[in-house]
């Protein structure tokens, strides 16, 4: 089977990890063009890679040699180039977040399935992360009984620039995902609390922060967002059942012993730690690019996450729970 040509739309950083990874370490597509406004970086970038540089995205998503888009610009333009995508028919890899808005989030599902075929997916890597992969399959199983209550945890070492609105859109978005994805159900209440705010943070940052969220049938979760851990990149996922607990491997690195200590290497941001779950995600949709489907996070995932993201920050901003409301989920996605 030939390899299916993309074009990548955004060369920033996760935009040339990905067309990296796509053309040096996976199998079944190549990067042929890339897009980006910033059209002498585009070029310098086109000329590393050796792609068709464009200035105008959507010149590169109606090109008839490009057969599938992956969409890596800044948040604000993901609608505009997803909604061209399908309009041209083309499969579409959407980082996270689809939209920053619900809104327009819902947008893109409608176009979808006016469109008669799902297109979209979505960048929530999480799901491809083997630890977490092997978290779902024991839930599943059902061998530890019913899940009780999540305690989790996404820590960055430092991050600069960062507001306190981004704590839920742009860190726990992926905890928001992965955690409905693991338990199989959608969210009912969000709330969001600020515990003693570290000295670290920047200007009028809140940081750390535990959002708690609820699902349909009453589990209990809380997420701590602290971006400003200084000691290393950090996820954590403890899972308690009614006969067990469940807990999201750390990655796996050789312990040393020296100087009178046990010292376990820990991650120092996202690219390290989730590395493996990328090049799954990317390796997967191609696969089911080229046979026809998409089976990874869908546009209706990414609608849910932004209604739910939208109702947590909601419930930062008044400091209250907020009940969660999703529109009826079309049956295009079941
Ligand atoms: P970046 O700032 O390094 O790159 C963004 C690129 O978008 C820049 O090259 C910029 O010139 C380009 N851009 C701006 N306006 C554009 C437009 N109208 N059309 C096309 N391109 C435009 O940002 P980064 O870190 O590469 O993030 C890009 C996207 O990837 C964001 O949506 C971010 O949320 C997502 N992301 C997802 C991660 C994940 O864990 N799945 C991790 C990091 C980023």
């Amino acid at each position: 089977m030939s390899e299916m040509k993309i074009g990548v739309i955004g060369t920033g950083a996760i935009g040339q990890t990905h067309i990296e990874r796509i053309n040096t370490k996976l199998q079944g597509a190549r990067v042929i063009a890339c897009a980006d406004p910033n059209a002498d970086f585009c070029k310098s970038i086109a000329e590393k890679f050796s792609l068709k540089a464009y200035d105008d995205p959507k010149d590169m998503i109606n090109a008839d040699d490009i057969e599938a888009v992956v969409v890596t610009a800044a948040d604000n333009f993901h609608e505009e180039y997803v909604l061209a995508a399908i309009e041209a028919g083309k499969y579409v890899f959407c980082e996270k977040p689809l939209a920053p808005e619900s809104n327009a989030c819902r947008k893109i599902v409608d176009a979808e399935i006016a469109g008669g075929k799902q297109l979209v997916q979505v960048g929530f890597m999480r799901r491809y992360d083997p630890g977490y992969r092997q978290l779902k399959e024991l839930i599943d199983s059902g061998d530890y009984g019913a899940p009780l209550m999540l305690h989790c945890a996404h820590r960055n070492p430092e991050v600069s620039g960062f507001t306190t609105e981004m704590s839920v859109e742009n860190s726990l978005i992926h905890e928001i995902d992965v955690l409905r994805w693991l338990l199989g159900e959608n969210y009912e209440t969000a709330e969001v609390v600020f515990p003693r705010t570290t000295r670290n943070a920047e200007g009028e940052l809140r940081d750390p922060q535990i959002m708690y969220l609820t699902t349909e049938s009453g589990i209990r979760i809380d997420v701590e967002s602290f971006v400003n851990c200084k000691y290393g990149y950090d996820i954590k996922c403890e899972v308690v059942c009614e006969e067990g607990t469940l807990t999201l491997p750390e990655p796996a690195n050789v312990m040393k012993r020296v100087d009178a200590a046990r010292v376990t290497p820990i991650c120092r941001d996202w690219s390290e730690r989730f590395v493996d779950a990328y090049n799954i995600e990317f390796q997967e949709w191609i696969n089911a690019c080229k046979e026809g489907r998409v089976d990874g996070p869908t546009a209706w995932d990414g609608y849910v996450g932004q209604v739910t993201a939208a109702a947590a920050s909601k419930a930062r901003d008044a400091q209250s729970v907020m009940t969660i409301e999703f529109d009826e989920k079309p049956a295009f996605y079941n």
